[in-house]
């Protein structure tokens, strides 16, 4: 199947399905992998990992499979500028990049025919992204897992506003993405694909604990809150260590305060070691949807064809005038074949 949009054809993949880069979940190639053989872009979360382990990852998603695949990277990450070297020498298809600026390293991986796209959480970072030169834009709202943005403002209006500004650069929504419906809705904003990140938690190529799967899967989506505000704040499952930081919040603790709170645990302790009453389960409010286990090419399969069965059966517009200008005239309108 392929659902052909300006995302796809940049990136050379079947499916506007981009599978979010995710510390230790997606630090590793298994699950990267099966996403980009299923059709979509599996990304290996370099983030945490330690460079000779991210080069032995790229290594075996280059020898895994002849599909695009990404790498993401937090340009704050300790090192970068070295990190950065050795993405150039790897040139991987595509790099997802967050957390600060492209600038100083963008022509050196467009020189290598790396695919960039930018991490973004406001109108005002989509500029600067857009005007240094990205390829296409990851837009992040608020109901999403890890890192949302602090300003509270959703995927359902940040796509748009980012998708309408600049409809000549692919977007991709993320944040609140969990299925076919999601995928349509997302195309409907005028983004040409949908990021999914909490959903590929739930697979057994997932590098995440299997108490942290469980915990994903039995979670509702008001389970998925935000702590941390002020300090870069995480969506992240209730537990023990949720209640402990809107606990301070509520009584109106100091910053130092909760920053102690917040700091005396890390997502590693959750994903890797299964220490899910204390520990950060970063995941977005789609864990309240997401109930089942599948692999992440069943996943990617069941989001491609409930999105054909869902944009079939939508409602058509008849009467009144001739058809308003609308999203579809920039170019991001989708085929599904
Ligand atoms: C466990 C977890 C770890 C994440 N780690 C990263 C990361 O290392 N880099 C990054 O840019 N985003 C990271 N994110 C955010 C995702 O890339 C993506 O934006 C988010 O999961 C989308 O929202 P969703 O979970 O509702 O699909 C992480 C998200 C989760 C759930």
């Amino acid at each position: 199947m392929r659902i052909d949009t300006p995302l796809t054809r940049l990136v050379g993949m079947d499916l506007p399905i981009v599978q979010a880069g995710m510390s230790w979940v997606s630090s590793c190639a298994e699950l990267p992998l099966a996403v980009s053989e299923a059709g979509g872009l599996g990304v290996v979360a370099g983030g945490p990992m330690r460079l000779p382990d991210l080069d032995e990852c790229l290594t075996r998603m280059r020898a895994g499979t002849d599909r695009p695949w990404a790498v993401n990277m937090p340009l704050y990450r300790k090192g970068v500028d070295e990190v950065m070297a050795h993405l150039i020498d790897q040139a991987p298809p595509v790099i997802i990049a967050s957390q600060g600026g492209p600038k100083k390293y963008l022509g050196a991986l467009h020189d290598v025919g790396t695919v960039w796209l930018h991490v973004v959480t406001s109108l005002t970072h989509a500029a600067k992204a857009v005007g240094a030169g990205v390829d296409g834009l990851v837009v992040v709202g608020a109901e999403a897992g890890g890192h949302p943005p602090e300003h509270g403002v959703t995927s359902l209006v940040l796509t748009r506003l980012i998708a309408r500004e600049f409809p000549e650069i692919p977007v991709v929504a993320s944040g609140g993405f969990t299925d076919g419906y999601s995928l349509a809705a997302a195309l409907s904003l005028g983004a040409a694909g949908a990021q999914f990140g909490t959903r590929f938690i739930a697979t057994p190529e997932a590098n995440a604990h299997p108490a942290y799967k469980d915990r994903v899967l039995s979670a509702k989506v008001e389970d998925a809150v935000l702590v941390g505000r002020g300090l870069n704040p995480i969506r992240t499952l209730r537990n023990q260590f949720t209640e402990r930081m809107l606990d301070l919040e509520t009584a109106g603790a100091s910053v130092d305060d909760r920053r102690e709170v917040f700091a005396s645990t890390v997502l590693r302790q959750s994903a890797k070691d299964g220490e899910v009453e204390t520990g950060k389960v970063e995941a977005g409010q789609t864990a309240g949807l997401v109930t089942e286990l599948h692999s992440a090419a069943e996943v990617v399969r069941r989001i491609a064809v409930e999105y054909g069965a869902v944009v079939n059966g939508l409602p058509r517009a008849a009467g009144g005038d001739s058809a308003p200008q609308c999203a579809q005239a920039d170019g991001n309108v989708a085929t599904a074949v």
